[in-house]
């Protein structure tokens, strides 16, 4: 029995608790009534009575050494419990940072600025809450054009017809009232019409408009910027097709389409092996262009006698969807990160 004791004793001298788990193990072997040193009250019920005394002192030393261990450990710990919290592994690998990714909206409007800028065209900002003048008066849409039914958009004020504005032409208006040709710049953003919701329509949308005024800006020019962005864009291969078309602010006014190469091997370029996108028409339009029409010039105090100038709008969206084949554009504003994180660095 003294062995044991003494056992015990050098054991209970070199314990040391750095953690509440240490002290649950401490009070396992020493203080529990089921403890090492429990069973030792259980076999000093045991022993002959001459040993008793002795062993009796023994014991009840080492439960002293207990006692004040206990308290020891046990303020000890309480003082710590903040250090404790700072204790970790520094072996441990890192938690690793994932980098997030850019819009696949946001690449491509980078892309087109990018191969604008090339050709001297600097980018202009423009409202995305507008008035009825810069968005459609200014434009030449008479108040009761039927083109207007085609660009039914939100009215934030009905009165004084303030409305979320349905295309950056309406930037074409402020740029020209604010400033003199020569003028060549691109005026990215958020558009909104009132559509409802579906795989290729969305109320909310973007589109990048270009603009060019000087002395002398012709319809040759327009087709040469398009057919430079279009190449760019999607290879130098591709062609563009002006279709003949009416807009209220351009004359003459095309839609524009690039081509989809019907005989690629492996099936038309844009469609890829569907024919779902150009239908088998070899053409898919993003967008619209033309002569910026006098009357605009004028609305905004520059002189169509001394400047002309070309405009274009085009979908971001649209172009994004061809240059990924993405098929349904509601993918764009649901934030789907498995979605969201395929397109970085594709350029
Ligand atoms: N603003 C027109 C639209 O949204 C596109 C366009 C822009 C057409 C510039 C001609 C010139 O439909």
């Amino acid at each position: 029995m003294l062995t044991k004791i003494k056992e015990l004793k050098l054991q209970l001298e070199e314990f040391n608790v750095k953690n509440q788990t240490d002290l649950e193990t401490f009070k396992t072997k020493f203080v529990y009534k089921k403890s090492e040193m429990g069973s030792l009250f259980d076999a000093f019920r045991e022993i002959p009575n001459d040993q008793k005394k002795l062993v009796g002192q023994e014991i009840n030393i080492l439960k002293k050494e207990i006692e004040e261990k206990l308290i020891l450990f046990e303020e000890f710990l309480q003082k710590s419990t903040t250090t404790e919290s700072f204790e970790y592994d520094i072996s441990l690998p890192s938690i690793p940072e994932t980098l997030g990714s850019r819009h696949p909206i946001t690449l491509i409007r980078e892309k087109i600025i990018s191969i604008f800028e090339k050709i001297g065209f600097n980018t202009s900002d423009g409202p995305e809450i507008e008035d009825d003048w810069h968005n459609f008066g200014a434009l030449n849409f008479a108040d009761n054009h039927p083109a207007r039914e085609m660009q039914d958009t939100f009215f934030v004020n009905n009165q004084e017809k303030i409305l979320l504005r349905t295309h950056t032409s309406s930037v074409q208006v402020r740029i020209f009232t604010d400033s003199k040709p020569p003028i060549r710049t691109l005026a990215p953003g958020r558009v909104f019409r009132n559509e409802a919701i579906s795989a290729r329509a969305h109320c909310v949308f973007h589109q990048v408009e270009g603009f060019f005024v000087d002395k002398n800006v012709s319809f040759a020019d327009l087709k040469q910027t398009l057919l430079y962005f279009a190449q760019e864009m999607f290879g130098p291969e591709t062609k563009v097709r002006f279709r003949p078309s009416y807009f209220p602010f351009t004359e003459p006014s095309a839609e524009l389409d690039i081509s989809c190469d019907m005989n690629n091997p492996k099936g038309c370029s844009l469609c890829g092996g569907s024919r779902n996108i150009c239908k088998g028409s070899g053409w898919v339009e993003i967008g619209g262009a033309g002569m910026i029409d006098p009357e605009v010039l004028k609305n905004c105090g520059i002189n169509p006698e001394e400047f002309t100038g070309f405009a274009f709008g085009v979908g971001i969206e649209r172009i994004t969807m061809l240059k990924y084949r993405i098929k349904d554009l509601r993918l764009f504003t649901e934030n789907d990160v498995r979605f969201l994180k395929q397109f970085e660095d594709v350029f």
